[in-house]
Order: C-alpha cells, then sequence, then structure tokens
C-alpha cells in the first residue's frame, strides 16, 4: 500500500540489479544509498556519516555484474 501511494526512492531503483545478482534486498538498498545520497544533493558529512554505518556493518560487496546491463534495468524500471 505504501509503494502504491508513494513509489520508492533512486536508491531502491538502483537496488533492483544487485538484488538480481542475488543480494538480499536491504543490503543491496545500504550499498547504493550514499550514491543516492550524493546524487540527491545531501550533504557530505551525511554520507560520510552513511559510509561510517555501512562500513562498521559490513554492508557491501564486490559485485562482478555488467554495469550497462545493470543501468538499462534501473532506467527502464518505472517503480521508482
Ligand atoms: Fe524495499
Amino acid at each position: 500500500m505504501a509503494f502504491g501511494n508513494s513509489g520508492t526512492t533512486l536508491a531502491h531503483a538502483l537496488s533492483y540489479p544487485l538484488s538480481n545478482e542475488g543480494i538480499p534486498h536491504g543490503e543491496a538498498v545500504a550499498m547504493v544509498l550514499p550514491y543516492a545520497l550524493e546524487f540527491n544533493g545531501f550533504d557530505a558529512e551525511v554520507i560520510k556519516e552513511v559510509k561510517g554505518i555501512l562500513r562498521d556493518l559490513k554492508l557491501g560487496r564486490e559485485v562482478k555484474g555488467d554495469i550497462e546491463e545493470m543501468a538499462r534495468i534501473v532506467m527502464e524500471d518505472k517503480k521508482i
């Protein structure tokens, strides 16, 4: 119901290709959150704090997917 009324955010859209590679949804959203915050003009200190939290929680991993294919998935998604 919440998504139907408001949609989700950039981090959600960016996470879908990572989830397609088997990364759990919450971890995938966390991995791309700093980049979504940067794109949306958040303060650098906020982004630094978020990155620190992700590092402390040991979230993030190497992704071997095709970046062009991942970008295509994100750009074609209409559920943002
Ligand atoms: Fe979600």
